[in-house]
């Protein structure tokens, strides 16, 4: 969602801010635009991408080593011209841009009106300034208190950076709900909505917490909190390579991570486990076994694919760690008074670390004195910093907006996290233990297998295209991979499907089934795999075409299939890891055969810091 990126220092702002909207492009966003401040305030803004921004922007006043820029994801107002960010006060003074929600600005808006002021946009964050504006006019204050004071009034969530044409040696920026970090160079400063547009000036970073304003000119800055107490900014050093933010000569991002798997998986169980020494070691977990030993419930919450990884982490815990799991959607759990008690363990997954819902979901439990977990792969973000403890999945950035590299890292923590419990409570014997550690060591080569029938899967992705509908059907620990791959499908390609537990075909979907719809079986499951075959002999009686994904010497399910993909055999538990790479390599293939933006899909965000 939005993307903030700021600058000041001794450059000129305008291509370090431009590079940086292009870092964010993978947030997801509608429409771009900047400012300068070089004795002029200039404001350029368009809908559409970062390109047409700068095409605009080519032939005009492009000076000034103070900007601020934005690539907006609409809230407020349609995607056009005049609600792309940055807004200007009424008085011309004031330049804003804005992630976040501003919930009072209705009731905001009728009191400026009433004195006088006028609105050009549609938007929240246009009243926000407004505000900021006639609070600076009415004190005759310095930007920076004109801020903190306006804050106090606002109800919502934000990350905002200000200008003022009349102190143009100033940044100012306030967070609260949403991430905002600053870069600190030398004798200049960044500020973006995460690292990935800063890291190529530099790996200094400071992450500023909720209620926190910072107020910067070129060579010093001070934070403070909205209620005016002075904080010591927390310098870290952020491990991120700018190779790591670029496509290495893959045509997309997402084919890149899709490919990344075998080694990210490895990444996510380095030093955490060893089948020749057979132990496994979670660091967060460590330091709170006896809770986990003794919780009554562990609950997971998350949003779109890691709330998928959550319904594979049921399984494992339940099936290896004999422990109850919840598994919750954090937008539900946290607006239904959940039961909650301290005996809980409540854990969220997350590959961004900033899901608005996701957080305030652990706010709330944080809150009812339950110990949080997190399950993150953004190093720093708002998430990690909340939780008591966690681990992190270590997959690197990840561009493209459907989750790929981020998924099979959640999947192998968890898997990790349950075998590290059911070894502390004793509900696995030492054999299976040991042959789960086996299996896992080689899971990164059997991926490398899947992904060398690329051109297999090519080539049903070209046979299937077409569709207008799938559905994904799978049992066991197979189920949530079936909603997994359909969720990839629908948010790349914009076909329409639905996963179900193949058993539940019956209660519905079979409906559907005709010689037009693709039914996507993923049968490599040794339980239950004679009911699986049932299942695929019911849709061949209705003509469906089935595509199976089916462990390598499968004979019942492949004869029965149109189209068949294997793939190595594996332990149940272990299954997902595997069979989700080539529902994603598939997905991948029909959306560039559709033509569609593989990894900015049209409307979705990678990070959804609104509710
Ligand atoms: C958005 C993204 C998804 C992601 C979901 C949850 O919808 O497009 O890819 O799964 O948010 O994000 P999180 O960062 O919390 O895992």
């Amino acid at each position: 969602m939005c993307g903030i990126v700021a600058y000041i220092g001794n450059k000129n702002a305008y291509p370090i801010i431009v590079k940086g909207l292009k870092r964010l492009e993978y947030r997801g966003y509608d429409s771009a635009g900047l400012a300068l401040l070089n004795g002029d305030l200039n404001i350029y803004k368009i809908k559409g991408k970062v390109s047409q921004l700068e095409a605009f922007a080519a032939d005009k006043d492009l000076r000034g080593s103070i900007g601020i820029g934005h690539t907006r994801w609409a809230t407020h107002g349609e995607p056009n011209d005049i609600n792309a960010h940055p807004h200007l006060s009424d008085n011309g003074r004031l330049a804003i841009i804005h992630n976040g929600i501003i919930e009072n600005s209705d009731s905001l808006k009728k009191l400026l009106t009433r004195d006088g002021h006028t609105f050009t946009s549609e938007t929240d964050t246009e009243v926000l300034v407004q505000f900021i504006g006639s609070v600076q006019q009415k004190y005759n204050l310095p930007i920076e208190e004109a801020v903190r004071q306006a804050l106090g009034s606002v109800i919502g969530a934000y990350a905002i950076v200000l200008i003022d044409k009349e102190d143009p040696t100033k940044i100012v920026a306030a967070r609260k709900g949403s991430p905002l970090v600053v870069g600190v160079g030398d004798s200049e400063f960044f500020l973006a909505s995460d690292a990935t547009p800063i890291v190529e000036y530099t790996k200094k970073m400071i992450y500023l917490n909720d209620e926190e304003i910072v107020i910067m000119d070129r060579d010093n800055l001070e934070i403070k909190t909205i209620a005016n107490i002075p904080k010591k900014p927390e310098i870290q050093e952020v491990e991120l390579a700018v190779d790591e933010l670029e496509k290495g000569g893959y045509e997309h991002f997402m084919l890149k991570e899709i490919y990344q798997q075998g080694q990210t998986i490895a990444d996510a169980m380095r030093g955490r486990m060893s089948h020749i020494e057979s132990w496994v070691k979670m660091g967060g977990m460590e330091e709170y076994e006896e809770k986990f030993r003794k919780a009554k419930r562990l609950i997971i919450v998350a949003c779109g694919t890691s709330w998928h990884a959550g319904l594979v982490a049921e399984y494992l815990f339940e099936d290896l760690a004999r422990v109850p799991v919840e598994v919750e959607y954090a937008s539900e759990f946290r607006y239904r008074n959940p039961i909650l008690t301290e005996e809980d363990i409540v854990i969220a997954i997350s590959q961004s670390g900033e899901t608005a819902d996701t957080l305030a979901a652990l706010e709330l439990a944080r809150s009812k004195g339950a110990l949080i977990y997190g399950v993150v792969n953004v190093v720093g973000s708002s998430i990690s910093r909340l939780t008591h403890a966690g681990s992190y999945i270590h997959a690197g950035p990840e561009i493209g907006v459907a989750s790929t590299k981020a998924f099979t890292g959640q999947l192998s923590i968890f898997t990790l996290m349950a075998l590290y419990l059911a070894n502390a409570k004793g509900t696995i014997s030492r054999t299976y233990f040991q042959k789960l550690l086996n299996e896992l060591t080689i899971i990164p080569g059997k991926i490398e297998e899947i992904l060398k029938q690329n051109d297999q899967i090519k080539y049903i992705a070209a046979e299937i295209k077409n569709s207008n509908n799938a559905i994904y059907l799978g049992r066991g620990f197979n189920f949530p991979i079936a909603l997994e791959g359909a969720l990839k499908l629908k948010e790349i390609s914009y076909i329409h499907a639905e996963g179900y537990p193949a058993a539940e075909m019956k209660h519905g979907p079979i409906a559907l089934i005709d010689e037009k719809m693709p039914v996507i079986v993923i049968a490599t499951n040794k339980n239950a795999y004679e009911k699986v075959v049932s299942n695929v002999q019911e849709i061949k009686a209705r003509k469906g075409i089935v595509v199976s994904i089916v462990a390598k010497g499968d004979e019942q399910i492949s004869r029965l299939s149109d189209y068949t993909i294997e793939i190595p055999p594996t332990e149940d538990p272990l299954a997902p890891l595997l069979s989700v790479i080539p529902l994603q390599l598939l997905s991948y293939h029909i959306a560039v055969m559709r033509q569609c933006n593989v990894d900015q899909p049209r409307n979705l965000a990678k990070s959804v810091t609104v509710e």
